[in-house]
């Protein structure tokens, strides 16, 4: 691959998070899904000023301008799914801890509770998109995404995203998105690692 924005390698094997997403969909998702969208991003950023950004930067710059539309929908994707693979581990803590916990309880009620809404994100999200845990002025939120769109675009801070795009799912779940999240949330999710994103915002 050539072009300023590099694919990161998946941070672990490609079957590290099964069963609940099988070796082939992470594959498929990763090198097809993720790649296209880098290759899609270079090809759009070659001679432009974007190709001197941060991948950050043109997220945030294309997801505010209605003229690059066509960029954000490569770059959002691009980024958001360093966050979704950087976010999953094999093993790591299935519920949240320390600060995290704490502020779940505060604004949700509860773990269980957040999950339940967290699912209800993702199934009310119409089509392509994503359902986001995000901060946003020291109180936690969901958020529903169509799309490549992102809280970092939103200008708020990113702590879990499950992608509902068909690909993400339909090998494994066919038509039961709300099984898939369900099942990303409690088995797939490094919890820990999620409050650690939530730790450097603070
Ligand atoms: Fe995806």
């Amino acid at each position: 691959m050539s072009g300023p924005f590099q694919l990161p390698d998946l941070p672990y094997a490609y079957d590290a998070l099964a069963p609940v997403i099988s070796s082939d969909t992470v594959t498929l998702h990763h090198d097809k899904h993720h790649a296209a969208y880098y290759n899609a991003l270079n090809g759009l950023v070659e001679g432009t000023a974007m190709a001197e950004m941060t991948l950050e930067e043109v997220v945030v710059k294309s997801g505010n301008d209605a003229s690059l539309a066509k960029m954000f929908n490569q770059a959002g994707q691009a980024w958001n799914h360093i966050i979704y693979w950087e976010q999953m581990a094999p093993g790591g803590a299935s519920t949240p801890s320390g600060k995290l916990a704490e502020m779940i309880d505060r604004d949700f009620g509860s773990f269980d509770e957040m999950k339940a809404q967290f699912v209800q994100t993702a199934v009310t999200t119409f089509g392509a998109g994503w359902a986001w845990l995000a901060m946003d002025g020291g109180k936690l939120e969901l958020i529903s995404s169509s799309n490549a769109g992102n809280p970092l675009a939103m200008g708020k801070t990113t702590l879990c995203g499950v992608d509902v795009w068909e690909h993400a799912y339909y090998l494994d779940y066919q038509n039961r998105r709300p099984d898939h999240v369900k099942a990303v949330l409690d088995s797939a999710v490094n919890w820990s690692y999620v409050g650690e994103r939530l730790e450097d915002a603070l």
